[in-house]
């Protein structure tokens, strides 16, 4: 555990305290389970806040989910500088963690080093994840020896999905199971201070996660990790064009929106809106002044 002090922060009159690197590794260790969700806007990021989810992932599902790409590999790190930013003005006390997206840290450790730190010092973000095993090495210790935390991203790793042969579970035959069992305790070696593992046999990612220090962070992994992250806009109902077997949906705001929009729409069509409420009013005595105003201009 950690000897450095946590800002404590304020709000109503309740103390809350950041969360860091630290707290996700203590909670494991008193079996608590962490809750991360993702967002890419401001007011999602304040609603996360306030329900005190304790980690908000920048997922590079914004691609999919917010920006309508097919996959990830899209998605630029203006793209991502651009939605961190609005989720920092929006969240105090989450630990919040920026997506490296594709080509920003397979090209080489100088580029991963650079491109971490602009998560950091230009996005608000406290730390960064980055998708991959042994092959990632370099860059994850570079990234970490600059003093950036990195959370390791393996299973299926979206980046790779034409490698992977499409968005398809991973490690599910003993060669498998064992190559990502290794690249886990690689990756906590490294300093990753925390793993997600996504679309994994449940019985292997509660295998890994009782075998690391670090907390394991699963979606699509069973329960038995020590963390669940889920794509927010999956959680809502708002991404409509596919939904993986693995989400639980706790809301359709998809149809909510639709139906509003309509709703709207035959409102404006009947002149029902704006009503008077809805409306500026303008003293009467400002008003004749104006006609006369205009009469004698003319
Ligand atoms: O991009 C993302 O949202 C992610 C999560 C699914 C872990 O990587």
């Amino acid at each position: 555990m950690s000897t450095y002090p946590i800002p404590t922060l304020t709000t109503n009159n309740v103390k809350r305290k950041k969360v860091t690197t630290h707290t996700l590794r203590a909670m494991k260790h008193a079996n608590q389970v962490i809750s991360v969700l993702t967002a890419y806007d401001y007011p999602t990021a304040l609603a996360m806040d306030q329900a005190e989810i304790e980690v908000i992932l920048v997922g590079d599902s914004l691609g999919m989910v917010v920006l309508g790409y097919a996959n990830t590999l899209p998605v630029t790190m203006a793209d991502m500088l651009h939605h961190c930013k609005a989720v920092s003005r929006g969240a105090q006390y989450a630990l919040l963690v920026g997506d490296m997206p594709f080509m920003s840290y397979q090209v080489s450790t100088e580029a991963a080093v650079r491109n971490a730190g602009r998560f950091l010092q230009e996005a608000g973000m406290d730390a960064v994840k980055l998708e991959g095993g042994s092959e990632r090495l370099n860059a994850i210790r570079a990234i970490i020896s600059s003093g950036i935390p990195v959370m390791g991203h393996l299973g299926l790793t979206p980046q790779s999905v034409h490698m992977l042969g499409g968005f398809r579970p991973q490690g599910r035959d003993a060669s498998a199971a064992q190559a990502l069992f290794e690249d886990a305790i690689l990756l906590q070696e490294a300093g990753c201070f925390s793993l997600v593992l996504e679309s994994v046999p449940a019985r292997l990612a509660r295998y890994i996660s009782e075998h690391l220090e670090i907390p394991t962070i699963g979606i699509g992994a069973g329960g038995g990790c020590d963390g669940q992250v889920l794509v927010t806009h999956d959680l809502l109902g708002l991404f409509e064009r596919f939904t993986p077997k693995f989400v639980k949906k706790y809301a359709s705001l998809y149809q909510e929106m639709a139906k509003a929009f309509s709703a709207y729409k035959s409102e404006v069509e009947g002149h029902i809106f704006p009503a008077e409420e809805h409306s500026v009013d303008m003293p009467d005595s400002e008003w004749e002044c104006f006609i006369e105003r205009i009469n004698h201009a003319e």
